[in-house]
Parts: structure tokens; C-alpha cells; sequence
């Protein structure tokens, strides 16, 4: 077994040589060492070549290609190659195949056609992995394991009928009976009672709204489900290769909601994940940044892997961009800034053929001698700059609480307003503090919030009452606490908490809100400062501050912004989504009270700086200048990317990048 790459950031990315003749492999090593790459992750859709027939395998190739990354000195990150099943095996077995809600098949002829509660699968996938650790444990390249990939990623929901046994073994352990499923999802309505758990289906097609904690459920069971196939070929592992890391990669990215990975990260011995820019985002780099800080709260604020991103365009978006020269070094950098220790893509060589072969490579189509593979070659250069950071943490004195079930509840059916989308206030907060110099963590409301100075808790509709109290008890112990609107509504059930909303921070915010009424899409309200999109509501302070009110609308004269003392903390209520300056400002007072200052003094807004700090007090500010213009700011050390000592002031250019060892 090989060491995990020590003294540099292990940079490298997915390796996929059964789409390339021999010939190819030997330019490879030489290409992959004039970059500098440390890792790759081999084999991830290799089914059909190691296992051609039922039983028979064909590890030859592999063999030569782990030889010749061992001898390359090149770490590798193993897959489990059971990401998508060989043709062979969903022929024999098209039961295993996954349906929609319509029931419609998911025939092979992509990837990841299987459904997540076949036996069929998991046994075949299971023999497979059995093969590959009794092969390769000793190897001297292997040095970590990457269990199947993007779990989810096409296969979730299904609603076949062998899902649908499953999902009610699912919910006769979590409920034990059909008379606490029945209170539990509250069946007393549109005469929904079951009066056995048999006739309990997924949530298939219906002629309208299905009933959500069913729904809500189904996000559980699907997620819980896959869990258990990670688990099941972890536990091969453990048994056949023990010592060696496990992961598998995950997807922080926004528009991917199927797994809730709080219940997933304990399970990995590295966090790791995937993360692409989607152009068509509101601001795309700001989105990469949330997402590093998601996959920090996720790894519980240790150092993580980014398993793959993007040299330039991917080939799944309606119009995939390429990126402009500078954009892969500040897009990784943005992922190291946040914790992240691993710098990889995918994949190593553009494909010549399939599915995706538009996706950008580190070697692209136009060959090593290109602009492109000179940049690759560059940011090899700083990931081996960069190396005195590895095991550092990165800084952080805010918390956004963010959490998969109360996302999933929150987005089902028939709703106040489908306006209201949770990340997006999470976003925007994590940006204007970005845009501040202040960095935010992500994190689940069950995480440790001691140490962090002041909490965010936006659009956390579900929420139990143990996170609650944790909450108030945070403010209590001297945190400033900004709860957003449509919080605190519903218990794990998605059952409205009585007497007033937000039901379960009532309380703690001493106000009570008795209706809501969600703004149509263009509208707003005015404020007594400034102005208010998506949500108004009646809001009464019974025992707090009122700091701001709606002044238009049937809302007028109830309670917009609120804060109260508590303890030697604060508890602060948004009820709308404000304008930008009247956010800011809200947010600058936040930040006063809870006595937060920018990573760096005087720091020129738009300019992102996060501070990594190793045990022994080391410590370096990641810089990136987001703005359009050149930016000075003070700072002291050397800067690890150029070389140069700051001198006390740095200048950076539009879209520049350092990273500086401080002191
Ligand atoms: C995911 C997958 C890869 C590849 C890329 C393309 O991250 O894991 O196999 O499909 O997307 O962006
Ligand atoms: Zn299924």
C-alpha cells in the first residue's frame, strides 16, 4: 500500500485507459509526471472490461496499469468499478433496471442504470468488489478506495416495484406500525388511512399533490438506501484491505438534493466530493465557494478532497463555456482555500468517443502541446506549492446551518410559495459575508456550535425540537443568532408547529407570526428600511425589538426585522428577503454585535480572503479578487504562488489569486 501524496497537494484526477490503446498508457506516465500529478482515480467504469462474462475476470490490463502508476510513483485511488453494471448483467437481470414515477424503465445504454434496492445488484456489485480487494490490497499504488461514484446521481428516486417492498421493510422499522406511519404522515386526510403496510406504495404518479411526509420519506428511504450499498462494499474492504481509506465521491453542488450527506460523512474516512460550475447560475463563483464550505461542515472541518472539477467546459449544460485563462488556478484555489487538500478532475484524457467526449480533460484533444495542457502543467506546479498547507483548517466565527431533510421538506408538494428556495438564503448570506472578508462555515444543526460567533439559520423549515433548543442554547451562551423567514415551521414529520409561527423559534425570538403572505414573483413590499421580495407576513414582537416594518402592502405595520436580547447573545428574525443594501447593513450589524472582523484588516470589499491554520500555529490567507478592477491590501509574508514577500501590501489583479504564509 502507498502512502497518501505527503508535502504537496495531491493534484490528478480520473484516469479511464480501457478508452485508449497501450500506446497510449506509456505517454500518459510521461505527460501525468511533466504535470505533476500525484494521483489518479482508476477504474471507476470498468465493469464490462474486468468482468466480461458472469464471473470471469479480466484484471490483466489493470494489472500493467497499477504497475505502471506504482512505478510513476503516482497514488491510486481505486474504484469499486461497480458505478454501472455491464450489459451482460442487466440482460440476464432487466428486473434490476430502475422505473420512474411513471414506470417507465431506465433501460442500460448510459450509466448507473440499476435500481438502489436490487439484491441482484448489490450481490453482483459485491462479488466484483470482493475481486478487486483480494487483487490489489498489497498493490504498491493502491492508497485509497473509491467506492462506486456520484451515488444518485441518475438512478434516484425509483419506483419499482422491488423499491416498493423495500420502502415498506424501510417503514416497518422506522414506525413499527401502521398506526404510527398513519399519525405520522397524518393519513387522516383525503382519506389516505392505511389500515396494513402492504398497501403502502412510492410515490408514483398520482392525479395531484401526493401526501409530503410520504414524499418526505421516500428522500429518506432512497438516501438510506444507496448508504447501505456504500456500506455493504465498505465492509469487503474493511474486511480484505484493511488500513487502506475509503471514499466515495459526493455532489455539494446546488442542484443536486437527493442525498442527505450529514448521514453519509461519518462513513467516509475522507470527505470527498465533486463540484462544477453551472454557467447559468446567478453568480457561479460564489456558488463554488458555498459549496467548499458545505463539504468543510461535511468533513467536520478536516481537510477534504475535491475528487473532480473541471479544467474548462463540461458537456451537460445547454451551452457549455470554456473557462478563460486563470479560471482553473482560482477555481481550485477557491477549493483549497476552503479545506480542500486534493486538487482533482475529470478526467485525465479528453475521450475520443462516447457520451463524453466534449467534457474538457487535463490532456485535451488538441494534445500536450497546448495552451491548455501548459496551464495543467502550471497548477501542478502550485498544487506542489502549495504543499506546506496540507492538514491545515481553514478559520471560521459564523455558522449557516444547513440541512438535506429540512431542504427536502421544504421543497414538497403544495407549498406557500415555490419562491422560496432554501440555499438561496444561505447563498447570499455566505456571499455578502464572503464579499466582507469573513469567512462562514456550513453546517448541520446538530454540529458542535460552540465556538461560532454568530449563527445563521436560513429557511430551516424542518426542524427537530433537539436542534431547536441547541440553537437557542447557542444564543444563550452568547452567539448572535439570525433566523430567516418560513424557519422553524414543522417537526421531523413536516407537521406545522401550533400556535403561531415559527413554531419552534417562537421563543426564542419573542415574536409570533399568524399568516403568511408570500409575494408573487416581481413583487415587493417596502420596509421602513429599504425593501422586500418573495415572503412578507403578519409578525407581531411580543418580546423583542421591532428593527424594521413592512410599510406597504396588507402587511403594513407588522414586524419585518426583530431582535432580542438573550442571555449574553442575541436572537435576530428576517421576514423577508431585503435588498441588497438593507441586507448588508442588517449583516453589518450582525457581524458588529457578534464582534467578527475581516480575515484581514481594511480588506477592499469583493475580495475573498480565508485563513488556513495548521496545529502549530502556522498560518496562510488564501486571497481572491473577485472584483473588476486591481485590488491593494495589507498583508505580510510571501506569497506561495509567486514566490515573492508582500512587504506589508498586495496588489492583485482583477480576478488574481496568492496565497501568503503569514508572518
Ligand atoms: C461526474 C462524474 C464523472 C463525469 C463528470 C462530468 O462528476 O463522476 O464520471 O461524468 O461528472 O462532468
Ligand atoms: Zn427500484
Amino acid at each position: 500500500m502507498r502512502a497518501w501524496p505527503k508535502g504537496r497537494l495531491a493534484y490528478g484526477g480520473d484516469y479511464n485507459p480501457e478508452q485508449w490503446p497501450r500506446s497510449v498508457w506509456r505517454e500518459d506516465v510521461d505527460l501525468m509526471q511533466r504535470a505533476g500529478v500525484s494521483f489518479v482515480t482508476l477504474g471507476v467504469f470498468s465493469w464490462s472490461w474486468l468482468e466480461p462474462h458472469k464471473g470471469e475476470y479480466d484484471f490483466g490490463w489493470l494489472d500493467e496499469v497499477m504497475d505502471l502508476m506504482a512505478q510513476a510513483d503516482i497514488a491510486v485511488d481505486l474504484a469499486t468499478a461497480t458505478a454501472s453494471p455491464p450489459p451482460w448483467l442487466t440482460t440476464a437481470y432487466p428486473e434490476m433496471l430502475p422505473r420512474t414515477a411513471d414506470g417507465v424503465v431506465m433501460w442500460p445504454g448510459s450509466r448507473q442504470s440499476w435500481c438502489p434496492s436490487s439484491p441482484i445488484f448489490a450481490e453482483a456489485a459485491r462479488a466484483l468488489v470482493t475481486q478487486i480487494a483480494q487483487r490489489y490490497h498489497e498493490h504498491p499504488a493502491l492508497a485509497m478506495w473509491h467506492i462506486s461514484n456520484e451515488y444518485a446521481c441518475h438512478n434516484l428516486p425509483c419506483y419499482c416495484d422491488t423499491c416498493a417492498a423495500a420502502f415498506r421493510a424501510w417503514l416497518r422499522r422506522r414506525y413499527g406500525s401502521v398506526d404510527a406511519l398513519n399519525d405520522a404522515w397524518g393519513t387522516a386526510f383525503w382519506s389516505q388511512r392505511y389500515t396494513d403496510l402492504e398497501q403502502v406504495l412510492p410515490p408514483r404518479r398520482t392525479p395531484t399533490f401526493h401526501n409530503p411526509t410520504h414524499v418526505l420519506d421516500y428522500h429518506r428511504f432512497g438516501s438510506d438506501t444507496l448508504l447501505d450499498h456504500f456500506l455493504g462494499e465498505k465492509a469487503i474492504l474493511a474486511d480484505l484491505s484493511p488500513g487502506v481509506p475509503v471514499t466515495t465521491n459526493f455532489m455539494t453542488m446546488t442542484q443536486f438534493r437527493l442525498l442527505d450527506y450529514q448521514s453519509w460523512a461519518p462513513h467516509q474516512d475522507v470527505v470527498s466530493t465533486d463540484h462544477y460550475r453551472v454557467a447559468t447560475l446567478p453568480d457561479p463563483v460564489a456558488e463554488l465557494s458555498f459549496q467548499g464550505a458545505v463539504t468543510r461542515g461535511l468533513a467536520n472541518g478536516a481537510p477534504w478532497m475535491l475528487m473532480e472539477h473541471s479544467t474548462s467546459a463540461v458537456n451537460w449544460q445547454p451551452v457549455n463555456p470554456a473557462k478563460a485563462p486563470g479560471e482553473t488556478l482560482r477555481d481550485s484555489l477557491l477549493h483549497v482555500a476552503n479545506g480542500a487538500d486534493t486538487i482533482g478532475f475529470f478526467q485525465w484524457r479528453a475521450s475520443r468517443a462516447g457520451a463524453e467526449k466534449w467534457h474538457s480533460a487535463l490532456v485535451p484533444h488538441a494534445g500536450p502541446e497546448s495552451a491548455r495542457f501548459a496551464e495543467v502543467c502550471r497548477l501542478g506546479a502550485a498544487a506542489a506549492a502549495l504543499g506546506e498547507l496540507a492538514g491545515s483548517r481553514v478559520e471560521a466565527q459564523v455558522a449557516i446551518l444547513l440541512d438535506t431533510q429540512a431542504l427536502w421538506a421544504a421543497s414538497g408538494p403544495a407549498m406557500p410559495s415555490t419562491a422560496v428556495d432554501y440555499p438561496e438564503m444561505a447563498q447570499r448570506v455566505h456571499r455578502a459575508l464572503r464579499d466582507k472578508g469573513i469567512t462562514a462555515d456550513v453546517v448541520h444543526p446538530s454540529a458542535d456550535l460552540s465556538a461560532y460567533r454568530l449563527i445563521v439559520v436560513p429557511t430551516l423549515y424542518l426542524v427537530t425540537d433537539d436542534h431547536a433548543a441547541a440553537i437557542a442554547a447557542a444564543a444563550a451562551g452568547g452567539a448572535q443568532v439570525l433566523v430567516t423567514y418560513f424557519s422553524g415551521i414543522v417537526d421531523e414529520h413536516d407537521h406545522v408547529r401550533l400556535g403561531g409561527y415559527p413554531g419552534a423559534f417562537r421563543d426564542l425570538l419573542g415574536i409570533v407570526v399568524e399568516e403568511f403572505d408570500p409575494l408573487l414573483p416581481g413583487a415587493g413590499v417596502d420596509l421602513s428600511r429599504g425593501h422586500g421580495t418573495i415572503w412578507s407576513e403578519w409578525c407581531r414582537a411580543v418580546d423583542a425589538e421591532v428593527v424594521a416594518t413592512y410599510t406597504s402592502g396588507p402587511c403594513a405595520g407588522s414586524a419585518a426585522m426583530t431582535r432580542r436580547t438573550v442571555g449574553e447573545g442575541g436572537a435576530w428574525y428576517l421576514g423577508t428577503m431585503p435588498d441588497e443594501a438593507t441586507f448588508d447593513g442588517l449583516l453589518n450589524a450582525l457581524v458588529a454585535a457578534a464582534g467578527i472582523a475581516a480575515a484581514l484588516p481594511g480588506l477592499p470589499s469583493g475580495v475573498e480572503a480565508i485563513r488556513r491554520r495548521a496545529a502549530d500555529g502556522r498560518s496562510w490567507v488564501a486571497l481572491v479578487n473577485h472584483t473588476d478592477a486591481p485590488a491593494t491590501m495589507a498583508v505580510s509574508g510571501v506569497d506561495l504562488l509567486s514566490g515573492h514577500a508582500t512587504d506589508g501590501s498586495l496588489t492583485l489583479p482583477r480576478g488574481g489569486v496568492a496565497v501568503v504564509r503569514e508572518g
